[in-house]
């Protein structure tokens, strides 16, 4: 098996692909206010479309899958999807990233259909917040797709909080407190900048000052050295609690040097960095006529070859004219 090597000698093991570009929710941070163009049913690749290009990036020694957005769950019977991509010889966990409003209904299927990783996004613990934050009154019913989950027996649930100074700075220790009795890992995420984002120096939160408030009033236990290869968490136990804390530091402590990620989005072009504005369009190859795979390795291995080291300094991308992360899936 070849194995798709960066030319820094970073092994490729993770593809995050983005099933659609649409999303049942509006958070600002991760949206412009204007809403952004949903592309067109023809644009996005079919779930045939996706699997084969699967296969080939399972070939070249991907073993990692995570399905994202936009929201994943609004996808029509996107647990055939978890499904066929499980069956992929070599992929050895398929995940999933949702804002869980869908979760409730979806849970015992994506368990059934193999889903190993579920995170959550959830941003407040207070519904009222919550409905600021996304534009939608649907914290309840997130609230019960996560426990929808857990009783689904799907482990583990990662929630994923991006925290902002002036919006939800203040809910730190409620959300740690949520893994007294909960065994879940809490991610509190540094916001990152993104075309209309709204971000500023004034509302980032570094990971840092967010362990030094926790500190107050909890003893964080770790960094815990991480069985997960790639991953973006640093992780934090605390004792007698079930689960854990964990910081994801993009802007204050980046993670580049061990990135083993790549990107589909949802209309077939790989991005091989978050922050990249390069984009190669494997859709193309993919429905020109009788193309092969070899077509499409020689396309993923191209892309691979020309990964950036590491994203440009925070400054630069405050200012750029990237994507926003609903198109790209995080
Ligand atoms: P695990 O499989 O649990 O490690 O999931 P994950 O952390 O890779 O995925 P998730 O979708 O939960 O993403 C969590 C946060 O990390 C989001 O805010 C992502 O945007 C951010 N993130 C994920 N991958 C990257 C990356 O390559 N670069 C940067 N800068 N941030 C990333
Ligand atoms: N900064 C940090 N994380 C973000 N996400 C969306 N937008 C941003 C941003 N600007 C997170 C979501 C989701 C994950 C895929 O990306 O909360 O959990
Ligand atoms: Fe939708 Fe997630 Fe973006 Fe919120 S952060 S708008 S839930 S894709």
């Amino acid at each position: 098996m070849k194995a798709l090597i960066d030319s820094f000698g970073r092994a490729q093991t993770y593809l995050r692909v983005s099933v659609t570009d649409r999303c049942n929710l509006r958070c600002h941070y991760c949206m412009p206010s204007q809403g952004v163009l949903c592309r067109s049913r023809s644009e996005i690749l079919s779930f045939e479309e996706i699997t084969r290009l699967v296969r080939v990036f399972a070939q070249l020694g991907i073993s990692k899958v995570r399905l994202t957005g936009g929201e994943p769950l609004v996808r029509h019977d996107i647990e055939r999807l978890v499904s066929d991509i499980s069956a992929v010889p070599g992929i050895e966990t398929v995940g999933m990233t949702t804002n869980g409003v869908l979760l409730e209904r979806h849970a015992s299927g994506l368990g059934r259909a193999g889903l190993k990783l579920l995170n959550v996004s959830l941003d407040s613990l207070r519904p009222q917040r919550f409905a600021n934050i996304t534009l939608k009154d649907e914290y309840h019913r997130v609230r019960r797709g996560i426990d929808a989950a857990l009783s689904a027996g799907i482990r583990p649930i990662k929630l994923n909080t991006v925290v902002i100074r002036g919006v939800n700075d203040d809910e730190l220790l409620d959300f740690v407190e949520m893994t007294r009795d909960n065994s879940i890992s809490v991610r509190f995420i540094e916001f990152m900048p993104f075309k209309d984002n709204r971000w500023s120096v004034e509302n980032y939160v570094s990971s840092q000052q967010m362990r030094q408030v926790i500190s107050r009033k909890y003893r964080l236990i770790g960094p815990r050295k991480e069985a997960t290869p790639g991953s973006v968490a640093r992780q934090y136990s605390i004792e007698g609690h079930a689960g854990t804390v964990g910081f994801i530091s993009p802007l204050s402590d980046h993670f580049c040097g061990s990135c083993i990620r790549l990107r589909l989005t949802s209309d077939g072009f790989l991005k091989t960095c978050l922050y990249s504005g390069a984009l190669v369009d494997l859709r193309r190859v993919l429905r020109s006529r009788g193309t092969s795979d070899v077509k499409l390795t020689a396309a993923i291995v191209r892309a691979v070859d020309a990964k950036a080291y590491k994203h440009p300094p925070t400054a630069e991308l405050a200012g750029n004219k990237n994507q926003n992360m609903v198109e790209i899936g995080g």
